[in-house]
């Protein structure tokens, strides 16, 4: 069942009128502004806590009930936040509790934002405080559509109350300190804890190499964090709102396992600010993508686009103008994907302090600029697309992307420290089911996979418990599993694997992994295909980074290594398993590998999306391009953009059967940037 957040697609973003209180001709003039820019929705109050409560248990709201009503009365609707993503100098002054303490525990002065302890029993009953008066106040306003949960939580706090719900964290996990022994591994460098007491967070100043106890820390961190957030939307239910909740996440943010909030938001919500025209575009929208698919993939379900910048930000290296016509690629990319929102940071450009250059719908000219008309735009398409709210991606392929996993490979010191090159791995694995025409979920170990055609299994260095039998079930029954050197290595304590990895799949995939080289920067190796190969690969592949050495039993060689003592030795390879196939890849392979093993598997897989097939008639998806279906009951909506920097002919000049097209204008070639979305009708 689908169903629509809203009921239309929010357009909009973060508003901080509260810097222009002493000035309504200004506040007047935005709501104009609003109106011409089609903007439907502002998020309230993200830093507004000083002003809400100027001094302890005083509250001041009567400004923030004036701008919403007058928002409401212009036909804009409201994200109300939880201002406890920065503290009042008050509250820090008369409880220095509630301020963090740093790895190398000092005590943090006030300042900055995200500074505060999430143990504090003081912090959190000043912020059940405020979020009481504000669901009091402003909650039932019929212009409040959600809240909006503090401001990307994230950070770590390590002082003496963190530390002892950390130790009880321990205990709860561990039951008894032997257990807690063996799990870290503590007898080496007679590291052995007696007591849960004499536990400390790892610091640069002591512990930081007992790579258990650094996961630990991490995945404690996370659950404070995600406690924390629930406690908060605790308090807001508490005083009486059942409006949905969110909080906003960011970019690949390795501080925390979202994973870990699915269940505690009602919708998940990101900030995107890619580096726009840094490289080319089309390598920015396939990262922007692969983020866009991963928030989705946290519920399956529709998502918001809690931020971006409607021109440059003012916080990157170089801080470059988005180019016309890139706002609303960059927008309608992030509809494509399942967003049922384009909001911005933000709707005026504050005057003075950090980000006082930073990018706004309102600049401090305050007139008509070229960005309010890029602006519009997005508005008027976000309104064309209406009947796409509610409607979310059914992608036949997945990538494990596992956060507890990446944390203990990254932390480990291993074949090279100098660079894993995780990422450069994933986009290529990514871009590959993109480029054969797959809608790509990613999800962690911990998901069903039963439903998936296709899994993409690349450096999955952790293999939790019950991960390698679904991965063997879901092969022995017809799924197609593609699995990369450094995977199932070691266990959820991160202790290594012993007989054989990759663990638990080495009949699967019919061979051992024995050695792994690690190759310096600008060191190569290649590989060449085996005559008559299962994929029927004629040409010879570049690898580098790092090369598995594999011993065969069972599985079938694809290609095999030209150089160094390992030449001749198997680099890719095949194994039927049951009713599926099992796949392994050897080393990082340049990117057209990926592309010649993806398109042909996501075919055999039967993995393309369907309604878009019929736009490229079974060829797949031209380099640059980005394809994906949102589907309902009633209606599969396809998104097609160019991301290139040349014009390119659609396979077919004339719109396929059962197609129209609901946004755009077909010509039988697309723009640069340019994006059309087709319809086709189910009923
Ligand atoms: C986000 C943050 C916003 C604003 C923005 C600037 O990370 O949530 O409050 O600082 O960055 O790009």
């Amino acid at each position: 069942m689908n169903k629509a957040l809203f009921g239309r697609m929010l357009h909009g973003g973060d508003y901080n009128p509260e810097q222009w209180l002493d000035r309504p001709e200004i506040l007047a003039a935005d709501r104009e502004y609003f109106r011409r820019m089609h903007i439907n929705t502002v998020s309230l109050g993200m830093f507004s806590w000083a002003v809400l409560e100027p001094c302890e248990g005083v509250f001041n709201f009567d400004w923030l009930v004036q701008i919403i009503d007058a928002l409401y009365a212009a036909g804009v609707s409201v994200i109300m936040a939880t201002p406890s993503g920065a503290r009042p100098k008050w509250l820090a002054d008369a409880y220095p509790e509630v301020l963090r303490v740093d790895a190398e525990r000092r005590r943090t002065l006030f300042g900055g934002r995200h500074n505060h302890c999430y143990t504090s029993p003081v912090y959190r009953e000043k912020v059940k405080i405020i979020n009481t008066e504000i669901v009091r106040c402003v909650g039932r306003h019929p212009a409040v559509l959600a809240w909006h949960i503090s401001n990307e939580y994230g950070g770590e706090c390590y002082c003496p109350l963190c530390q002892e719900a950390f130790r009880s964290w321990l205990a709860a996990r561990y039951g008894t300190i032997d257990k807690l022994n063996d799990a870290w591994q503590t007898v080496f460098w007679s590291h052995v804890y007696t007591d849960f007491s004499q536990i400390e967070a790892p610091s640069p100043i002591g512990e930081h190499a007992l790579h258990g106890l650094t996961l630990d820390w991490k995945r404690f961190v996370t659950a404070r964090t995600a406690d924390f957030a629930s406690f908060e939307i605790e308090t807001i239910r508490a005083a009486g709102s059942d409006k949905p909740a969110t909080v906003n996440m960011m970019y690949d943010y390795a501080g925390l396992d979202y994973e870990r909030f699915a269940g505690t938001v009602d919708i998940i919500s990101w900030d995107n600010y890619p580096p726009w025209h840094k490289t080319e575009e089309k390598i920015t929208a396939l990262d922007a993508a692969m983020q866009h698919d991963y928030m989705r993939s946290l519920k399956k379900a529709p998502f918001l686009l809690m931020e971006s910048c409607p021109s440059a930000t003012n916080w990157q290296a170089v801080s470059k103008l988005k180019r016309p016509g890139m706002l609303l690629a960059s927008s309608l990319q992030a509809v494509a994907h399942g967003a049922d929102s384009v909001l911005y940071f933000q709707m005026r450009q504050s005057r003075g302090a950090s980000e006082k250059f930073h990018g706004a719908a309102i600049d401090h000219w305050g007139g008509e600029t070229r960005v309010m008309n890029e602006i519009t735009d997005v508005g008027l398409a976000l309104e064309s697309l209406g009947a796409v709210c509610g409607s979310t991606v059914h992608a036949a392929a997945a990538i494990i992307m596992d956060r507890e996993s990446r944390w203990a490979m990254e932390d480990a010191a291993g074949p090279r420290n100098a660079g894993l090159k995780y990422k450069a791995l994933f986009t290529r694995i990514y871009n590959g089911l993109r480029r054969g025409g797959a809608a790509v979920d990613i999800i962690s170990e911990e998901r069903d996979i039963s439903a998936y055609r296709i899994v993409a299994v690349p450096m999955a260095y952790m293999c939790k418990p019950g991960f390698a039998e679904k991965l063997r079930a879901f092969v022995s029954s017809g799924g197609t599993l593609v699995v990369s050197y450094w995977s199932g290595i070691v266990d959820e304590y991160d202790r290594c694997c012993l007989n054989g990895t990759p663990h638990g799949l080495t009949d699967v995939l019919g061979l051992r992994s024995c050695e792994i080289d690690a190759l310096y920067d600008g060191e190569q190796n290649a590989a060449i295909p085996v005559a008559g190969n299962a994929l029927g690969l004629t040409r010879r592949y570049v690898c580098d980074t790092l090369c598995d050495v594999v011993d065969l039993c069972g599985a079938m060689p694809v290609l095999t290594y030209t150089d160094d003592f390992y030449a001749g030795r198997a680099a890719l390879t095949f194994k039927q398993f049951g009713a599926g196939t099992a796949w392994y890849i050897g080393a990082l392979f340049e990117e057209e590998l990926f592309s010649d093993i993806f398109c042909r598997l996501v075919t055999t897989a039967g993995a393309a999306q369907p309604y878009a097939m019929r736009l490229f008639g079974g060829s797949s998806v031209p380099e640059g391009v980005g394809v994906t279906t949102r589907e309902n009951d009633d209606a599969a909506y396809v998104f097609v953009q160019n991301f290139n920097r040349f014009s390119l002919c659609l396979p077919s000049k004339v719109l396929p059967k059962g197609a129209s097209v609901l946004y755009g204008t077909y010509t039988g070639s697309l723009a640069p940037l340019e994006t059309l979305v087709f319809a086709f009708s189910k009923t």
